[in-house]
């Protein structure tokens, strides 16, 4: 295939058309590579909530080091992304991302000022969704999308990339 532009169309839909199609995207554009899947899914969810005129900064992912039996030593390293230059580690534990990672638990943050240990990589973030990528019993990753809005996302979101979470683990 050499022409993708009808998998960044997406006007005109509802919030709930607009992450299907970026589900249903992601499954026909799939590859046994994860980091080719992950550039174009970063690149699908920009353009979804874009189309929805949500302010997402920053659509991408968090790839856990190591294996479950460390986990004090474990971290979760950049992934492919859209956005600004991001933190390239987090520790397991630490920041949005590493708390859903460690609770193995997505996170919802509508304002990212009143969580602990939030981790700034841009100060405009306002609001952030974070949800853990899961195979088997063990995280190996996480989701993370930014938002310039208060309540940014909410629990559609939430039904949406975890439906996404579980796809994306087939290649991991
Ligand atoms: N805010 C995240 C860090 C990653 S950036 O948002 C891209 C966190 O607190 O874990």
């Amino acid at each position: 295939m050499g022409y993708h532009a009808d998998y960044s169309s997406t006007e005109n839909l509802t919030k709930k058309e607009t992450l299907q199609h970026v589900l249903d995207s992601y499954t026909a554009l799939e590859t046994s590579n994860w980091v080719t899947n992950l550039s174009n899914c970063s690149s699908l969810l920009w353009h979804a909530y874009h189309s929805l005129n949500v302010r997402v900064n920053w659509t991408g992912f968090y790839l856990a080091s190591g294996t479950n039996t460390h986990s004090q030593s474990r971290e979760l390293e950049l992934g492919p992304f859209q956005g600004k230059v991001a933190c390239q580690s987090i520790k397991w534990g630490q920041g949005v991302c590493g708390v859903a990672a460690s609770l193995k638990a997505t996170q919802l943050v509508a304002n990212v000022h009143e969580f602990p240990g939030h981790i700034a990589c841009d100060g405009e973030t306002q609001s952030e969704v974070v949800v853990p990528i899961v195979k088997g019993d063990d995280v190996v990753g996480v989701i993370d999308l930014d938002c310039l809005s208060l309540s940014g996302f909410d629990e559609v979101d939430v039904e949406y990339l975890e439906k996404l979470a579980e796809l994306i683990s087939r290649c991991l």
